[in-house]
């Protein structure tokens, strides 16, 4: 957010700006979810809902679990929503940790899960990453063995390190959960984006009793571009979905009506979003790959889901901040510092594939005019 006020602010002096720094796709919402909402809205959908949020829309993605994963999950208890996935993440941490309780937080993370744990008065164990961002084992299980530890963050696909789960890491996470009893609290908010043969998943098929130990968190800002609707939800058993509803009563009442109604359409229309992101985002995601190739000093893992290039550069030791503000003043292009994701993600610049082919052709061609400078 920082640096996108930052390149606001150098638009407004004139300057052509190249955002790979937002983490929204540059897509509309498909017609029908918008229609909808705009009916909702003439239908007078206007006044609070019930904090849970509309039964319809619970009932919805409850269908989704159903059809999708073969999980019976009850809409009543089991199903909060939420005003984005950002609420579900914090409602779900207000609900599983007490104050002085650690949550362990694997680097790179996305930027507001610490801040998140310090507001509920929690500490994050933050863990540095491996150089594939695969989970660095030795170090969680290090850490998980101080009892005030609660709760593991999982985030796959990852922002900003575009890594998935593997069938091993998910193993680790079973044995983790068997032998420590913690919770893992699951952002599966990017389950659309996979570039890989894996299919989508959700963390709550791969335990038998999930609803022990796993909290989900999701929602409609990546999968449908609804990032202004506000709308998410949380999946967890029906005692820390209490919690949850707590946090919503607590402070924003209920999420907005008629975007839970836009809602239910975008449920409805989830082959054509992921076919759409599926005609778009691959093509993006090789562009990148091959401009990264071409520009001497950087490197690049392999992109395996969400939108974004975790790019690692070798051509200075000066920190990632200072890295990112030079191409922003110099090459006109927004990108965010590896530094903003933990301190292990030094050396790293996030370029979010969110923009058009030829914005991320030309960003890169400022780039490397600006290096060879
Ligand atoms: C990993 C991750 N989780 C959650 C969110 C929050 O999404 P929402 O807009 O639904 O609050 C984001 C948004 O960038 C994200 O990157």
């Amino acid at each position: 957010m920082n640096f996108l006020s930052m390149a606001k602010q150098r638009e407004s002096e004139g300057h052509h700006i190249i955002h790979l720094s937002i983490g929204q796709p540059d897509f509309q919402p498909l017609k029908p979810i918008i229609d909808t909402t705009i009916k909702a809205i003439n239908e007078g959908k206007t006044a609070y809902t019930v904090s849970s949020g509309i039964p319809e829309l619970r009932q919805a993605i409850s269908n989704l679990y159903l059809e999708d994963f073969g999980l019976s999950i009850n809409s009543t208890d089991e199903i909060k929503i939420t005003s984005g996935g950002k609420q579900g993440v914090l409602a779900s941490f207000y609900s599983v940790l007490n104050r002085g309780d650690n949550i362990i937080i694997p680097e790179p993370y996305w930027v507001s899960y610490p801040d998140m744990a310090q507001l509920v008065g929690a500490k994050s164990i933050t863990i540095p990453m491996t150089s594939d961002f695969s989970l660095n084992q030795d170090e969680i299980l290090s850490s998980v063995t101080d009892k005030r530890t609660r709760a593991i963050l999982i985030n796959s696909p990852n922002n900003p390190s575009s890594h998935l789960l593997s069938f091993e890491e998910i193993q680790f996470l079973k044995d983790l959960v068997e032998d420590h009893n913690i919770f893992i609290i699951s952002d599966e908010i990017y389950w659309d984006y996979i570039f890989t043969d894996t299919p989508t998943r959700t963390l709550l098929t791969e335990f038998d009793d999930w609803r022990q130990n796993i909290i989900v968190i999701n929602g409609f800002a990546k999968t449908y571009s609804m990032t202004g609707y506000r709308l998410g939800w949380t999946i967890s058993n029906s005692e820390i979905a209490e919690g949850i509803l707590k946090i919503i009563q607590a402070t924003t009442t209920c999420p907005t009506n008629f975007c839970q109604w836009g809602g239910i359409t975008a449920l409805k229309e989830r082959a054509q979003a992921r076919e759409l992101i599926n005609k778009i985002f691959p093509e993006r995601r090789k562009v990148l790959v091959e401009e990264v190739q071409k520009t001497d000093g950087l490197s690049l893992e392999a992109i395996d889901g969400a939108f974004y290039g975790f790019v690692k550069y070798h051509f200075t030791d000066r920190s990632s901040e200072d890295v990112a503000i030079d191409i922003l003043m110099n090459a006109n292009v927004s990108v965010v510092p590896g530094s903003a994701f933990g301190t292990s993600a030094e050396g790293y610049l996030r370029v979010a594939f969110s923009r058009s082919t030829s914005e991320i052709i030309e960003a890169f061609n400022r780039i490397r005019k600006y290096l060879n400078k």
